[in-house]
């Protein structure tokens, strides 16, 4: 059964044994991000790797308030936010609705009703009221109530690190859930990191060109260094119109549609529907009290505001999920215009910094899942690796059915055109037979079958806006390293040797007679 709200979640957590509640008081500045972060990075019996799932409840300055973090921080733990015994189960279903062929007859047709009520369930319901209207302050309101963390010593100031930023398409009129950081500039106002190529981002600029056609005039005398930003990103250098685009954030909301949030799905699939899937029953949302948008009902905290279409400011320093702080730059500001909550909200949130993080299991998870989509255009891919250090846009290992020669190639250029994978810095291509999982393995293989010169390809492109080295924000080169066996029909001309293997039947004796010899060997 599907979780309705957060704090179904956190009970079932507690269930589970994957909660653990702290009563010690416990700073939002700083203090809580170490703690997290040791337990993030910690191995146990119990909980494995990433620890447990931390409810805060004596929070410095917040009394009132409970924290919760780590919720997604272990690959247990995210199985249980989908509910499946294994990610791979999640895929199967997609790949069920994809196989689906048009009805040859009648009795194709009768087939084809139950998944045909299943998909009734992925879309929202819109419902008169919820629990995330229970408290609502139009007046008085001040961000700072919230216990939101400061993560690392460096950072610009405190910043909300798990949100659901609901925004519309102001053509088509399409909702979208991104997850972007939010810094805390005071009562009232915050930043908005949604990156240039992120769907907001494109709300935004289509905001922008609506209110540019309909002659609205600039107010702010900067436009042209804002015209440039990577952040809110603009039309053409020039003019900035002046004007508003409606945002909702919903904090704190059941784990599905926290992670659909994430998901880089096409910008016209709506995250609503993503996690109605997921979690196999529709997402009830309500009707904001002073924007044209929808939230969860059941979500423990809702803003609402807008963002300036001429209005950009300095956003960051932020330690971020590539280990380093990321950049400051010019971001849009979002201006809240109300605050709705449940009686005694639960703040959720997170941390990223080196990895492993929670953010690394949610990734790992997209991965699992985006596989049979990946394979809708590149049919002959096997299996994919981000390895955690790799912060999922740095590295990404793929094996490949190679049946002509410079499939690997095809295959680079494939992943750098799909989406939110164009930002992959590394792709290494292996054989079918290399396991991408077994990061060892690979190693091995792909440095013993490259020639450097002839294997590398390089290739520049969109980069993403974390990245510190590239040559300009947002912009720089790729490089895929096509580590398959070399084909004749490639130009390698010389024999490739075998693989060392022992034989079957060497394998079997020692088998046979292994007890002995590992009682001797003292390796039992
Ligand atoms: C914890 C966490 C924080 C994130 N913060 C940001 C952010 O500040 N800005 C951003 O553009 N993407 C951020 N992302 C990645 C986006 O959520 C992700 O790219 C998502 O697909 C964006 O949604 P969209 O495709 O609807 O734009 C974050 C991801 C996670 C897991």
């Amino acid at each position: 059964m599907a979780y309705n709200d957060l704090r179904e979640w956190i009970a079932a957590l507690d269930r589970a044994g994957e909660l653990r509640k702290i009563r010690t008081e416990a700073d939002p500045i700083l203090e809580i991000a170490e703690i997290t972060d040791r337990v993030s990075k910690s191995s146990s019996e119990k909980f494995g790797k990433g620890g447990p799932a931390l409810l805060f409840q004596n929070v410095k300055r917040h009394a009132e308030s409970q924290l919760l973090i780590n919720q997604f921080g272990s690959e247990r733990r995210m199985r249980l936010a989908l509910e499946v015994d294994s990610l791979d189960e999640i895929a199967d279903r997609i790949r069920a609705f994809m196989d689906v062929k048009s009805p040859q007859g009648f009795l194709d047709k009768v087939k084809m009703l139950p998944m045909l009520a299943e998909m009734g369930k992925f879309f929202p319901k819109t419902v008169p009221t919820g629990a995330c209207k229970e408290v609502i302050r139009r007046e008085g309101f001040s961000l700072l109530d919230f216990p939101v963390l400061q993560c690392w010593p460096k950072d610009a100031g405190r910043f909300i690190t798990l949100p659901c930023v609901i925004t519309r398409d102001p053509k088509t009129g399409k909702r979208n859930v991104g997850m972007y950081r939010m810094q805390v500039y005071d009562e009232r106002t915050t930043g908005m990191h949604w990156q240039r190529q992120k769907v907001a981002a494109e709300h935004y600029r289509e905001a922008l060109r609506t209110a540019s056609q309909s002659g609205v005039p600039s107010k702010s005398a900067s436009v042209d260094i804002m015209a440039r930003s990577s952040g809110g990103a603009v039309l053409a250098e020039g003019a900035r119109p002046s004007g508003k685009m409606e945002v909702a954030v919903a904090i704190g909301t059941d784990p599905a549609l926290t992670f659909s949030a994430i998901v880089p799905a096409p910008p016209d699939v709506e995250e609503f529907i993503i996690a109605g899937f997921l979690r196999q029953k529709p997402v009830e949302i309500v009707k904001c009290e002073t924007v044209d948008l929808e939230v969860p009902a059941d979500a423990e905290i809702v803003l609402e505001g807008y963002v300036n279409l001429d209005e950009l400011r300095v956003e960051g320093p932020f330690g971020d999920h590539t280990g380093f702080y990321s950049l400051e730059d010019l971001y849009p500001v979002f201006h809240v215009t109300c605050v709705t909550h449940r009686k005694n909200p639960i703040y959720a949130t997170t941390i990223v910094g080196k990895p492993p993080m929670e953010d690394g299991w949610m990734g790992k998870a997209v991965e699992r899942i985006f596989l049979p989509l990946m394979r809708l255009t590149i049919p002959e891919l096997v299996d994919i690796n981000l390895p955690l250090e790799g912060v999922f846009h740095n590295l990404m290992i793929v094996s490949i059915r190679k049946s002509y020669p410079g499939q690997a190639r095809k295959v680079m250029n494939a992943i750098w055109s799909l989406g939110q994978a164009m930002f992959t810095k590394c792709i290494l291509v292996v054989d079918e037979d290399v396991d991408v999982h077994d990061v060892g393995d690979v190693t091995l293989k792909v440095l013993n079958n490259i020639d450097p010169e002839r294997d590398i390809q390089f290739t520049l492109g969109p980069i993403d806006s974390l990245d510190h080295a590239s040559r300009l924000p947002n912009y720089g080169s790729k490089m895929g390293i096509d580590a398959t066996r070399k084909w004749t029909s490639e130009g390698f001309a010389r024999p490739w040797p075998d693989e060392i293997m022992m034989d079957n039947k060497t394998k079997t004796l020692v088998d046979s007679r292994w007890k002995a010899f590992a009682k001797e060997l003292g390796i039992e």
